[in-house]
């Protein structure tokens, strides 16, 4: 990673303000479509995902096709000085489609084919939805390929979900015979034996179903790579006319997070999806002021998942989805208070978006969607809150377009990784619902966002050599060749901390035999010898620095060779043994995290690191708990957000002089910031 470098994830050297547009819905209301153009501009925004699930709109008719419409739209949002992301309309098709080509409805686990409805619901193996989808595509590459509104490209939208229908079993099977030479090493892969599960044809291997084959880990585990795979080569089916006819247009799909307690989108493989996409995009809909956690705890985890985001590519990334109120789909749909959109929004720049996009632009009249946020709602009038609130952020982005296309260098890397995670949570075994691997990594995510200390969310096949520190918790599943790459980055200086639940199968979700591996053995200077899993109410502590932290859901029983003892427990039948370690191997050292530790003791454990290893925040400003300070950097300037995500006021302490790019004052020594208050200031590096 180049330290202090520029990349423009597209043309644009401003940020992006706007978000997805529907005109198609409102095809008859010229009067509306006017409207629209003209609060635009009051709104402050600049740019407009259209078309999405306009397929319809576009192809009424089999080989019929509409697009006068989208020319004006083009050209009314170039007029205002706009730009356009031109979306594939593959995320829902029209009714005449299903009707004459059913092979496209997706079949589910149950093996029940689904009747046309709803969205984001098309068989990923289906030649004929591959033809269709190219068909549109190339029409709409070669239509708006030239015009100068053609910002990006939007893929489709949130892939997501699987297909099981005789198409895709097919293509399972092709997969698999890629992938394994011969049904011996499937069956050695997936531990054939076991209950009789021996595939003496390829025939006989169905993807997995509640009705079928759910045990076999192994063929879980290979069914969601599959899944991955399969969309991703859909997407790439879909991008081969967008690439020949526009090759200088950027790409980009829309991934997702999780909600409700927002970790990490789970059922696609990210770390693969991205080496296919110019630009990474995600539509984030945390649920802000909710009752079960604090505001700073939820802009915590959004961190993260930001951190992760951009780490994928190592650059900034677009936020392509977020609302400017509240959503529909929560179990209860607040609005933003307040302050909250500004706040919400400038988190996301502040760990690397070069956008703040909405869903969406307008409020529909009816069905699903009809009470989602929006710019504009139902009332069309700028006097809304909301449309005031939006309209006050677009006045600031433009004041700060500086920004665009700075990163965040980072001595400090976190590992997350999405087959770990998968053959973790297909494991019988441990607590089936205290695994928790997203959410623990967040936990230790949390002490260094915390202390405005930048981190990089990396996935297995990032470089690991430029970290100070990287941290790999509850990594499961690891190959061969991670180990070894672990080895060498401590070997050569590095410092590495692992965790209980690591290291216990290999790529195929076999366990390592004849204890951990002798690699990690040889670098912790330990061997984790059993896992002992609690009840959710049980509890255990460890002692850490001559303090007591308090344990919970796991604990390894730890046998020390060249290892020194960090921590020990302090109850149970292993009070006193060895619950943390350390080990210096050749040129680096690491650490082993035996038990599930309460925040305090990541506070206490990673502020040792964080000295010992000279890491500093990127900005020196003191502040109390639910401040956060995080900085984008370039080479002349640092670019610092402080960020106030309590309900209180908070004084901070600027310990060096610097300019507010929005009001244009010179700051220094103590600020106030008010409830939700951020401020974005500059400090040149001269
Ligand atoms: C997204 C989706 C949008 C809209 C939005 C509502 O997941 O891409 O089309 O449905 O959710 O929050």
């Amino acid at each position: 990673m180049t330290k202090f470098h520029r990349t423009y994830t597209t043309k644009a050297n401003f940020m992006l303000h706007g978000g997805d547009y529907n005109p198609d819905q409102w095809l008859d209301r010229t009067d509306i479509l006017a409207d629209d153009i003209k609060l635009m501009k009051f709104a402050h925004t600049n740019t407009f995902s259209v078309g999405i699930f306009a397929w319809a709109a576009l192809e009424p008719e089999e080989g019929v096709y509409n697009f006068e419409w989208l020319d004006k739209i083009f050209d009314d949002i170039y007029g205002i000085g706009g730009r356009v992301i031109l979306a594939t309309p593959s995320g829902a098709r029209p009714a005449w489609m299903s009707q004459k080509y059913p092979e496209v409805l997706r079949v589910n686990t149950a093996r029940v084919k689904q009747l046309h409805g709803a969205r984001h619901n098309h068989c990923f193996t289906s030649p004929i939805y591959r033809e269709k989808t190219q068909k549109i595509n190339r029409l709409l590459a070669e239509r708006y390929g030239q015009h100068p509104a053609l910002l990006m490209w939007h893929i489709s939208n949130e892939y997501g979900g699987e297909c099981h229908c005789h198409l895709c079993q097919e293509a399972f099977r092709n997969w698999l015979k890629e992938k394994y030479p011969d049904l011996k090493s499937l069956n050695h892969a997936w531990w054939g034996p076991f209950w009789s599960h021996t595939v003496t044809d390829w025939s006989q291997i169905e993807s997995p179903s509640p009705i079928g084959e759910n045990t076999v880990n192994g063929l879980n585990l290979d069914w969601r790579r599959f899944v991955t795979d399969q969309t991703i080569d859909f997407f790439e089916n879909e991008i081969i006319p967008i690439k020949e006819v526009t090759p200088e247009i950027p790409v980009s799909t829309n991934f997702m997070a999780d909600t409700h307690e927002l970790i990490p989108f789970q059922a696609l493989d990210y770390s693969k999806f991205a080496k296919h996409l110019d630009v990474i995009s995600w539509d984030a809909y945390p649920a802000w002021h909710n009752n079960w956690e604090s505001t700073a705890d939820l802009a915590m985890r959004v961190g993260f998942i930001d951190d992760l985001y951009r780490s994928l590519k190592q650059q900034p990334f677009i936020l392509m989805e977020s609302t400017p109120s509240l959503v529909n789909w929560h179990q209860v749909n607040k609005a933003k208070r307040p302050g909250m959109h500004l706040l919400s929004s400038m988190q996301m720049v502040a760990h690397g978006s070069d956008s703040i996009m909405y869903f969406q632009w307008r409020k529909s009249r009816g069905s699903a969607e009809k009470f989602h946020g929006a710019v504009v709602d139902h009332d069309n009038s700028l006097d809304n809150r909301v449309f005031q609130e939006v309209a006050k952020l677009g006045g600031i982005l433009e004041k700060i377009s500086d920004v665009v296309g700075t990163n965040r260098p980072s001595d400090v890397a976190i590992l997350y990784d999405w087959e770990s995670n998968w053959a973790l949570n297909d494991a019988s075994g441990f607590g089936l619902k205290t695994k928790r691997y997203p959410q623990t990594l967040q936990t230790h995510y949390r002490t260094f966002w915390e202390m405005d200390i930048p981190v990089d969310v990396i996935t297995k096949d990032q470089d690991f050599t430029s970290y100070k520190l990287l941290i790999v918790p509850m990594l499961y599943l690891v190959s061969e060749e991670t180990i070894s790459r672990l080895k060498t980055y401590v070997a050569s200086g590095g410092t590495l901390v692992m965790t209980y639940i690591s290291g216990i199968v290999n790529e195929h979700d076999l366990t390592y035999l004849g204890g951990w591996h002798k690699d990690l053995q040889e670098i912790f200077g330990m061997i984790p010898v059993e896992t002992d899993t609690l009840y959710p109410n049980d509890r255990n502590a460890v002692n850490f620095n001559g303090k007591s932290y308090e344990l919970k859901d796991y604990a390894t029983v730890i046998q020390l060779n060249a290892a020194k003892t960090e921590a020990h427990y302090v109850q149970d039948f292993y009070a006193n043994t060895p619950a943390v370690t350390s080990n210096v191997f050749q040129k680096g050292k690491t650490y082993y995290i035996g038990a599930r530790l309460e925040d305090d003791f990541h506070r206490e454990f990673y502020s040792g690191l964080i000295n010992e290893l000279a890491i500093k925040p990127a900005a020196s400003v003191k502040h109390g708990k639910g401040v956060s300070v995080q900085v984008r950097q370039s080479p002349e300037c640092d670019y610092i957000f402080i960020m106030n995500f309590t309900e209180e006021d908070q004084t901070v302490v600027l310990e060096s002089a610097v300019k507010d790019m929005v009001t244009g004052e010179q700051l220094s020594g103590d600020v106030v910031l008010e409830k939700y208050q951020v401020r974005i200031v500059e400090k040149e590096k001269c």
